[in-house]
């Protein structure tokens, strides 16, 4: 019933999309944001909630616990409602109605029957609960990711006000257009000390669970990023009257440097390096490209080892520069550390995960995470906790997406009975 209601909600939310007809697309501060909160918030209430939007855009919700005094310390379930660009319906959507349908699971005995929908409920735990719907994961609309919560986190950084999305439009404006107050960012901003933890499912969003033939894993860390805008100056000349002896093709050195991204990162363990972006310019069909530019992203499992693979690449760039005549430089516009999820939180959602099992299966799957998550940025104030589940043919950032309702149902129950097992660690 409740992984149903989470595919179901999944299709519904699919449907608030920047380009209709077209795929889904939800940035950051744009209608369809503010459309999916009020729509979300609706659902936290249903569950007993209180709904609030912060002050970066990010939707909150809440619920007491049932013997407690109400304002204390909180464990946060969620993810995040934007995607990319013609994105599938499960990225950090399923995430939050998870947590939401958890908080339908944990709601005190009774409650659930007999309180009217939107009713204050409370939860029979030692803490508070509450559901983050973060509202800007991606970073597709202003290139720096985890905005929501870094928000939340309170290292929002003042420089990221300049940032201007394709249309010109920056931050600053695009939060006043969105009726926030840039001014007030600061009130996101959560205490380390009213957290108990970060707790968020997700899909894997890569093939490794699929190739185990399991439905659901215990993450262990976060991938570490950089990403990197990356231009190429050389020569702008007549296509057809420009000797290839005569050429400084940025397109080509372009093009080189992505083929050496490949080589280098696939001779390393758990490092992948992609070229996402790739342009030339002035970009017409009879002109040298004179200018390219491209785009780096570029995870690993340690920091170390993502930055020694950056500096050999840095200089395999040189190298290739250097012999076609041609002048890079590389911007760095986003960087976030490899974060370990804390080991009080991997037992837990080992615990969740083992109550879905028959006695006597294997030890649930531990791995690391490839993608980025909100927990980077939440791993400052609080500690984080992962658990991801078995995404078909590792399908994502792609209309094809997909994740069982079956694995949905047993990831909502290894997530409500991973909080009852930190609960019962903090009685
Ligand atoms: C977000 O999904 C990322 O890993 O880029
Ligand atoms: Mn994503
Ligand atoms: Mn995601």
């Amino acid at each position: 019933m409740a992984a149903q209601r989470i595919m179901a909600r999944c299709d519904e939310l699919a449907r608030i999309t920047a380009t209709p007809g077209r795929g889904i697309e939800r940035v950051y501060l744009s209608p369809e944001h503010a459309q999916v909160n009020r729509v979300v918030a609706a659902w936290m209430r249903e569950v007993g909630m209180s709904a609030r939007q912060d002050a970066a855009g990010n939707l909150v919700g809440r619920i007491e616990p049932a013997d407690r005094e109400p304002g204390g310390p909180a464990l946060v379930l969620g993810s995040h409602l934007d995607t990319v660009p013609d994105a599938g319906r499960f990225d950090g959507i399923a995430g939050v109605l998870m947590a939401l349908e958890t908080v339908r699971m944990l709601r005190s005995p009774g409650e659930a029957e007999t309180a009217a929908p939107g009713a204050s409920g409370t939860v029979v735990l030692p803490f508070a609960l509450e559901v983050i719907a973060f509202a800007d994961e991606e970073g597709t609309r202003f290139g720096a990711a985890l905005l929501g919560s870094a928000a939340v986190a309170g290292t929002w950084r003042e420089e990221w006000w300049q940032l201007t999305d394709a249309q010109g439009v920056s931050l600053r404006e695009a939060f006043v257009e969105f009726g926030l107050d840039p001014g007030r960012v600061g009130e996101a901003a959560r205490r380390p000390e009213d957290l108990v933890g970060y707790l968020e499912a997700h899909i894997e969003q890569g093939p490794e669970l699929e190739g185990r033939e399991e439905s659901l894993a215990v993450v262990s860390s976060i991938a570490s990023a950089r990403r990197f805008d990356i231009t190429v100056e050389g020569e702008t000349r007549h296509a057809g009257g420009t000797p290839y002896d005569m050429r400084r093709d940025a397109l080509l050195g372009a093009s080189e440097a992505a083929l050496a991204v490949e080589r280098i990162c696939r001779a390393e363990h758990h490092i992948i390096g992609t070229v996402g972006q790739l342009g030339a310019f002035p970009g017409a069909v009879n002109v040298v490209p004179g200018e390219a530019k491209l785009s780096l992203d570029l995870r690993g499992e340690l920091d170390e080892t993502r930055d020694r693979v950056w500096q050999q690449i840095s200089d395999e760039v040189d190298a290739i520069m250097a012999r076609r005549g041609l002048h890079w430089r590389a911007q760095e516009f986003h960087s976030a550390p490899a974060v370990f999820c804390a080991p009080l939180l991997r037992d837990v959602v080992r615990e969740g995960i083992v109550s879905t099992l028959p006695r006597g299966a294997d030890e649930p799957a531990q791995i690391f995470s490839r993608a980025g998550h909100d927990g980077m940025a939440l791993a400052g104030i609080t500690d984080v906790g992962m658990l991801f589940m078995r995404n078909p043919g590792g399908i994502s950032h792609h209309p094809d997406e997909f994740v069982s309702a079956q694995d949905v149902r047993a990831g909502l129950q290894a997530l409500a009975e991973a909080v009852l097992h930190l609960a019962a660690e903090r009685r």
